[in-house]
């Protein structure tokens, strides 16, 4: 069989990394690059939709019962235990539709880019090959992890964004066949814009430094304000903090409310230093609005796609030890690593930046060297190169 069309199957119609990912793959196929025919399947409504019709790509959906949508492993392992309980009524008839619809689209490999697909299509008995794209670390996942490790026998391959992720993924699913791809950035776009800097704020002596993530509890809202704090009050002045991004997904209690937040900024005192710059569709402004790209998660990250995109847009980067950060970032070359929540350590490191223009703009320099590396056409190929495996 030769690989013709593929399907990719997205659970989560939001705009989060793993999205993001998604659409890399789809605009791949186009202008004038080879390789297969992609059409994605989205399980919920949502804004992915809207940018698959702006792209023109040839995609389905195929809403998840509603009890099944909001399930997610943020809350008690018992809540999570009884929301799939709840779901498992509607599970029979939606699995005879997901695998009707699979059918119809008659892909020659079908890519699942979230955990509820990849034990959809497990469940479903799809039978073309599939590959799960894993975004995540599948040990962290109390309840989901026997599910998944049961689910494992039936892709023909998995396909990790990074070796921390791909290491996790093979404790649990011993013989499953796993290769790494990390995500690639569109550098075209991705890159510095002076001009733009200078507008934010309207001054040069001010130094920007920003959180750009989803508001998933775990990228570490809470770190970042605790660190700006203690940065202030080291520094007086010359620094302005922004927090990018908003709660895009549905998953019950996994992501922070915006009231949350300002009651954090209040408690921190933070109302003048600090400004709230909602979800962006497209956040490349936001990043080349930065000096400093702060990414300040609380548990290990599976990649870190933010970090390449701060790089490449000139910023200079402080993260988060662990997981992919570990494979992206050589310590004090291209970024400074912090530990996972340790606002005082995370406030030194903003200190020295803002403090010292020599340093961000080593560490900026070499940052976007660094991103270079992470190019949208490699990305591409290792995928479809995973993809022709899985076939053969
Ligand atoms: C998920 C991960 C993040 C990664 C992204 C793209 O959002 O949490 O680390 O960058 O997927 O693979």
């Amino acid at each position: 069989m030769t690989l013709d069309r593929v399907l990719i199957v997205s659970p989560s119609a939001g705009l989060g990394g793993a999205e993001r990912v998604l659409l890399d793959l789809v605009r791949a196929q186009r202008p004038n690059r080879t390789g297969p025919h992609r059409a994605v399947l989205v399980l919920e409504e949502g804004p992915l939709i809207d940018e698959l019709v702006e792209l023109g790509v040839e995609h389905s959906c195929l809403p998840l019962p509603r009890s099944l949508g909001a399930v997610g492993e943020s809350q008690r392992a018992s809540a999570t235990a009884l929301g799939l309980l709840r779901a498992a009524s509607s599970l029979p008839s939606y699995l005879l539709q997901f695998r009707s619809t699979v059918e119809a689209l008659a892909p020659s490999v079908v890519h699942t880019n979230g955990m509820k697909a990849h034990v959809l299509a497990a469940a479903a008995g799809i039978r073309v090959p599939v590959v799960w794209h894993l975004h995540d670390f599948v040990g962290d996942r109390r309840v989901t992890r026997p599910l998944l490790t049961l689910a494992s026998r039936m892709p023909a391959r998995a396909l990790a964004n990074s070796h921390a992720v791909a290491e996790d993924a093979r404790a649990s699913f011993g013989r499953l066949p796993i290769d790494v791809a990390w995500n690639g950035v569109d550098l075209e776009r991705f890159r510095p814009d002076l001009a733009r800097r200078r507008r934010l704020g309207g001054s040069t002596d001010v130094v920007h430094v920003g959180l750009v993530a989803t508001y998933a509890r775990w990228k570490g809202h809470d770190v970042f304000l605790a660190a700006a704090r203690k940065a202030l009050d080291a520094l007086g002045d010359g620094v302005h903090f922004v927090v990018v991004g908003g709660p895009v997904y549905t998953t019950a209690g996994s992501q922070w409310c915006v009231e949350e937040l300002s009651a954090r900024v209040v408690a921190e005192r933070l109302e003048d230093h600090v400004t709230f710059v909602p979800f962006q569709r497209d956040p490349v402004h936001a990043f080349q609005a930065l000096d400093v790209v702060v990414h300040a998660s609380t548990r290990r990250e599976p990649f870190g796609r933010v970090i390449v995109e701060g790089m490449a847009c000139g910023a200079a980067v402080v993260a988060t030890r662990g997981g992919g950060v570990d494979e992206i970032v050589r310590p004090d070359v291209d970024g400074l690593l912090v530990p996972p929540g340790d606002a005082r350590t995370l406030a030194d490191a903003i200190v020295r930046l803002v403090r010292d223009e020599g340093l961000r703009t080593r560490l900026a320099d070499a940052g976007r060297a660094r991103a270079s590396e992470f190019s949208l056409a490699r990305f591409d190929d290792e995928v479809v190169a995973c993809w022709e495996r899985a076939l053969a």
